[in-house]
């Protein structure tokens, strides 16, 4: 619901910019509270009086408004609001977003948010079919921006097909799933991601090869759904999706800790790559290279955080996933793995050099639970988050029970 929820509006510069106008009046009569960013194209489609008249507060134009940077820098206006939303999108705006511009505010607002992204695009169909439009719009939802339209129709230009904004309505209601009234609502997910680095002096450490771009993309598709998920991350490439309470830990051991901390929890995924090992007695200064000598290191083994997890006697989480990257006898392992941690489902991949997998965008899984493995075929990262989470959402809603703790 969008009743309470404060919304930053970025109206860019489109024909269909004056529907914007409708959908500040829908969202405020629904109770939200909108704030307006317009670009200055957006100025020769609608007044920034119009816009302020209807959202009831100033406009915002111009990054370098001093009197405003200093009253509310870019900075604060992309954070204080629930949700972003850019309606209309135009071709320009998407490729600004696709490439990470930052040349006026309302660019700089979108590089500057933690907050999720809803684009409602609109411009001509051709401009739409275009190949740097849809590669713009791949990278974008890649990047986990929401997308709402376009609608295929009569347009403006006297051309017909895709490139129509979504109505005010449609894009009240994509809002409205955007702010959490997905299958998951109420529900808390706690995932864990990347790799660990474990430390052998303040500037070396061990580390392995995860991007956590999988731990991400689980994450990202699990808020779509609507669930508060707690993000525990080691220092992973890809950065942590918008929405998500991140704690960001380096050590396995630092890792375990933030996991105990989050529970309870309804459900557990643990996508992290975590270190089997530490170095014990790390040392507290840069070891030195000595001649003719070899730095000893001896290692201790790290907690199973997963195991652990899904040995819980109480306050297990109701869904416990873990997933297991293999290089051989991919299904075997896993399957022994399930039942040596005890966790509900292990998602198994082959991360063999050959398979690509390991930093890569694809991943090819499968799904191993009581009732059995399941492949799926070769998906982006994002599907294959998608097709989890999704089926977690089933699990969750068949077991039933209530938020925050067994079910
Ligand atoms: O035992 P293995 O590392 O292959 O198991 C992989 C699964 O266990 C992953 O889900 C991983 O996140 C989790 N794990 C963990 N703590 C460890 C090792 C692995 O949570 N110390």
């Amino acid at each position: 619901m969008v009743q309470g929820k404060h919304i930053l509006l970025i109206v860019g510069g489109g024909i269909a910019a004056f529907k914007a106008l409708d959908l500040i009046r829908r969202l405020r009569e629904r109770g939200a509270r909108v704030t307006p960013v317009m670009t200055r194209a957006a100025h020769e489609f609608v007044t920034p009086l119009s816009v302020s008249a209807l959202a009831g507060v100033k406009v915002f134009t111009d990054l370098f408004d001093l009197t405003a940077e200093a009253e509310m820098g870019h900075i604060e206006l992309s954070r204080a609001a629930d949700l972003v939303v850019v309606a209309p999108a135009t071709a320009d705006l998407m490729a600004k977003m696709a490439g990470g511009h930052a040349d006026d505010l309302a660019s700089t607002v979108l590089m500057a948010t933690d907050k999720r992204v809803l684009i409602a695009p609109s411009m001509n169909v051709r401009m739409w079919d275009h190949a740097a439009t849809q590669r713009n719009l791949a990278t974008l939802r890649g990047d986990g921006i929401l997308v709402c339209g376009p609608n295929e129709g009569d347009m403006a230009c006297g051309e017909y097909g895709p490139g129509r904004m979504a109505e005010p309505l449609e894009i009240v209601a994509a809002i409205d799933s955007a702010l959490g009234d997905g299958p998951l609502k109420g529900r808390h997910v706690l995932v864990t991601s990347g790799p660990t680095h474990e430390p052998i002096d303040p500037v070396r450490y061990i580390a392995n090869r995860s991007s956590g771009a999988q731990g991400t993309a689980l994450a990202r598709a699990l808020l779509n759904l609507g669930a508060r998920v707690t993000f525990v991350t080691g220092p992973a490439q890809v950065p942590p999706p918008p929405g998500a309470d991140v704690v960001a830990v380096e050590t396995a051991r630092q890792m375990r800790e933030a996991v105990i901390a989050a529970l309870p929890a309804d459900a557990a995924v643990f996508a992290a790559a975590v270190a089997d090992w530490h170095v014990l007695g790390a040392s507290q200064q840069k070891i030195k290279k000595t001649k003719g000598g070899l730095p000893e290191l001896t290692f201790g083994e790290n907690p199973d955080i997963l195991a652990e997890v899904a040995q819980m006697a109480k306050g297990r989480p109701g869904l416990v996933v873990g997933f297991a990257a293999e290089t051989e006898d991919v299904i075997a392992h896993a399957t022994a793995k399930r039942a040596r941690k005890q966790c509900d489902w292990i998602v198994a991949n082959d991360v063999s050099p050959a398979s690509g997998i390991m930093g890569g965008t694809e991943n090819a899984v499968t799904l191993i639970s009581e009732a059995g493995a399941e492949t799926w075929p070769r998906m982006a990262k994002e599907a294959v988050a998608e097709r989890i989470a999704q089926r977690l959402a089933a699990a969750l809603t068949e077991a039933g029970g209530a938020s925050g703790g067994d079910i």
